[in-house]
């Protein structure tokens, strides 16, 4: 076979990645390597997200550059996939016209026949909704300690900001054994934790036979042999089941760790994001579970300045932060995004420095929130798988790793005990890490 060199530049998410472990994994079948130096490679894909403008500009902004590359170098090939790829299709190739195939995200699996199809000279675009039908495939995971397991595609709630559910289309369950099979397979290869990925994990299942949801799912993991960890991201908020929480508290290798985006703390915003809660609801489901989950951690993503979003409505957000003890948050800016119902909603949009102040406040109270849940831990002894070795440049040498409710703990150990599951007593708590000792 003839060896070929492949070079994979992902933008999004950790859906994302997963689909660059994928893509990596079938064209190696074919004759391709994986490189880490673009230059050297005869085949350069971009794995695009379009959750916001500013991902998708960086998207064309890299093809720009290839495209050069590809004046002094006609054979090279350029792959554009991702989820701007599904959106934009034809486009694409319009805006981009050395660019040989646009691989939507539900044709991941049809990458090598079209990497044939080019290869004898056609271009293709492929972002057909109806999903490529997948298959048994290798995956080239990147190595570590993590690794990340689709189960669920797609997703049904079409928030009014977002792009998802365009990009990714309905949901979809992936079949059971094919997802254990894949575990089974990561565990083998020395992975220590399995983190179970979908827009909406709670939706797995609701299209397979009945009896099988998340939580019977975590129970079949649970059952494989060895000592490994479980997690799963993300959660849609009403849909978190006492099943489910009884599901985590009795299964040790599920972790206590719970993402569950809020959005806005706002009620009148969340109605206008299509968000089906308000306040009272989601601080009942965040008290409900520090009352049964000892120690969880939960984490949100919160957007600034959604459009006609006011500054008291704004505050509510601050607010909710503080009020809920939400252990992490992530954090954007509204963008607009074509398709989607806010986007036309122009006479409402908060001007961009607006947006910007509002985005620092909510980073700043962010901040806030996480040091004083760090702080909840010292002193305490804590479980740390360790994920990296490290030997700085004043000589110290510390191992890096998480706690089960998913804190990043630094450690002061003179051997690399990566893959290693330690004890920790926690002697000091930072914004974004704990510090501890082994003991
Ligand atoms: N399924 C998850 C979120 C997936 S998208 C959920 O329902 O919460 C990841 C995050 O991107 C969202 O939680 C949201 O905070 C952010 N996001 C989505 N669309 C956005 C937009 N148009 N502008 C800014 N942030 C956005
Ligand atoms: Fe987007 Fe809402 Fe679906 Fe999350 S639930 S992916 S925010 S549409
Ligand atoms: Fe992920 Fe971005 Fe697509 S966040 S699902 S890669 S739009």
């Amino acid at each position: 076979m003839e060896n070929k060199k492949v070079y994979i530049e992902t933008l999004g998410c950790q859906m994302n990645k997963s689909d660059a472990e994928r893509m990596y994994g079938m064209l190696e079948h074919i004759g391709y390597s994986q490189t880490e130096n673009p230059k050297e490679a005869d085949m350069l894909i971009i794995n695009t997200c379009s959750i916001r403008q500013l991902s998708e500009d960086k998207a064309y902004s890299q093809i720009g550059v290839w495209g050069k590359w590809k004046q002094t170098r006609p054979d090279l090939k350029i792959v554009f996939a991702g989820c701007v790829a599904q959106q934009g299709g034809v486009n694409v190739i319009k805006r981009a016209p050395y660019v040989d195939i646009v691989l939507g995200t539900q044709r991941l699996y049809e990458l090598p026949d079209l990497v044939k199809r080019i290869e004898n000279g056609e271009r293709v675009v492929s972002v057909d909704e109806k999903p490529f039908e997948e298959n048994d495939i290798q995956i080239n995971r990147v190595k570590g300690i993590n690794a990340w397991v689709p189960i669920m595609e797609g997703c049904n709630n079409f928030c009014t900001y977002c792009i998802v559910p365009y990009t990714r289309g309905r949901e979809r369950s992936r079949k059971p054994e094919l997802i254990i099979a894949e575990v089974k397979k990561a565990l083998s290869e020395g992975f220590k934790e399995i983190t179970l990925l979908g827009q909406n994990v709670d939706s797995y299942g609701k299209d397979l036979p009945q009896g099988q949801n998340l939580s019977w799912l975590l129970r079949q993991i649970n059952a494989l042999e060895g000592k490994f960890r479980i997690r799963f991201v993300t959660n849609y908020p009403t849909d978190i089941t006492d099943e489910l929480i009884d599901t985590v508290l009795e299964l040790g290798k599920v972790c206590e760790y719970f993402h569950i985006p809020m959005q806005s703390g706002d009620d009148y915003v969340l109605k206008k994001m299509n968000r089906r809660y308000d306040y009272t609801t989601y601080k009942k489901i965040c008290d409900h579970l520090r009352s049964r989950v000892k120690d969880v951690t939960i984490t949100s993503d919160f957007i600034a300045g959604f459009p006609g979003e006011t500054e008291e409505q704004f505050k509510n957000t601050l607010k909710a932060m503080s009020e809920l003890e939400l252990d992490y948050s992530n954090t954007a800016a509204y963008s607009p995004r074509e398709r989607t119902v806010a986007a036309k909603w122009t006479d409402l949009f908060i001007p961009e420095d607006v947006k910007t102040e509002r985005l620092a406040r909510l980073n700043e109270h962010n901040r806030a929130c996480c040091l004083k849940s760090n702080k909840k831990y010292l002193g305490r002894e804590m479980e740390v798988l360790i994920e990296n070795f490290e030997v700085r440049k004043n000589g110290d040498k510390v191992i890096t790793g998480r706690t089960r409710n998913n804190k990043i703990v630094h450690i002061p150990c003179d051997r690399d005990l990566t893959g290693e599951f330690v004890n920790v007593k926690i002697t000091n708590a930072r914004t974004w890490y704990l510090n501890g000792e082994l003991i």
